[in-house]
């Protein structure tokens, strides 16, 4: 629940009180993130999610789409119930509808022969730190932050989402590299190793192939680990939570801001 976290904790970094509402923001969040995993796995073909069997994979994909969308009305459901609401409304609407252009940036990607670094940020500044900076934002002005220190609040959110996308690309490339491979999924080490041209040749014929083996999918693991292509990622994602961090100097100290000091470095640091 590292959203409902994010905006609970941002409330209170500017000096406001967790009250009833603020936690129906902050469960809305949650809400929406399940409905992008429910539907998220469906895409991608993922059969498990927390280590159990995927919604999709339980029930079959028309009520796990039904579910994804229930999930969604909940949300702004509960969001309706907050008084004077409106501008919480629009801001989670706009960061669900980047994220929707982020999932289908992602698939877009799988398909294309090349992807730039930059194309790759600007995907996962949308399908991840969209819904992120809409937490951090939403939490601010529920603690009553002035706008423009609410958008600082906003950057630091989808700094910290990004950072936090390439944290599990990176681990889930670690943990069962057939996975996103398999998919063609286009993260930061593929989009970095696609730039040598022996490695090209080998990415090329096996990125979105389906009958890819755990064993191949395993020797390509090693060649991007000798590539330098999982530093090179990592050393982006620390970049960008020491970007995010940076924005919070306009808070004063407080328990709170240490917590998001703190969220902002684990996004990178955790191993799950
Ligand atoms: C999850 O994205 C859904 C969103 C970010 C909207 P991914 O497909 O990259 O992540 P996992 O590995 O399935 O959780
Ligand atoms: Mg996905
Ligand atoms: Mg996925």
């Amino acid at each position: 629940m590292l959203r409902p976290c994010l905006c609970l904790s941002c409330c209170e970094a500017v000096g406001g009180k967790i009250t009833e509402d603020v936690l129906k923001v902050a469960a809305a969040l949650e809400l929406v993130h399940t409905f992008t995993l429910v539907h998220d796995d469906i895409m991608d073909h993922a059969e498990t999610r927390r280590g159990v069997p995927a919604v999709h994979v339980k029930w079959g994909e028309p009520i796990a789409l039904t579910v994804g969308d229930a999930l969604l009305l909940k949300a702004f459901k509960l969001l309706s119930e907050v008084p004077n609401s409106q501008a919480i409304i629009g801001l989670m609407a706009e960061a669900t509808l980047q994220l929707c252009e982020g999932q289908v940036l992602d698939i877009e990607f799988s398909k294309r022969e090349t992807v730039s670094e930059g194309e790759y940020l600007q995907m996962i500044e949308r399908k991840t730190g969209a819904l992120f900076s809409a937490a951090t934002r939403a939490g601010a002005l529920m603690g009553g932050a002035p706008p423009e220190l609410a958008g600082e609040m906003a950057e630091y959110g989808r700094l910290v989402g990004m950072a936090f996308q390439i944290r599990d690309d990176v681990l889930d490339l670690l943990e069962k590299p057939e996975s996103d491979l398999r998919e063609g999924k286009r993260t930061l080490m593929i989009v970095k190793a696609m730039e040598d041209l022996q490695l090209r040749e080998r990415l090329r014929d096996a990125l979105g192939r389906r009958d890819l083996s755990i064993e191949e999918a395993r020797e390509i693991q090693r060649l991007l680990v000798g590539s330098g292509a999982f530093d090179y990622a990592m050393e982006k994602a620390r970049e960008l939570a020491e970007l995010a961090k940076s924005k919070l100097t306009g808070l004063p100290p407080s328990p709170a801001k240490d917590v998001l000091l703190e969220l902002a470095d684990l996004a990178v640091t955790r191993n799950r």
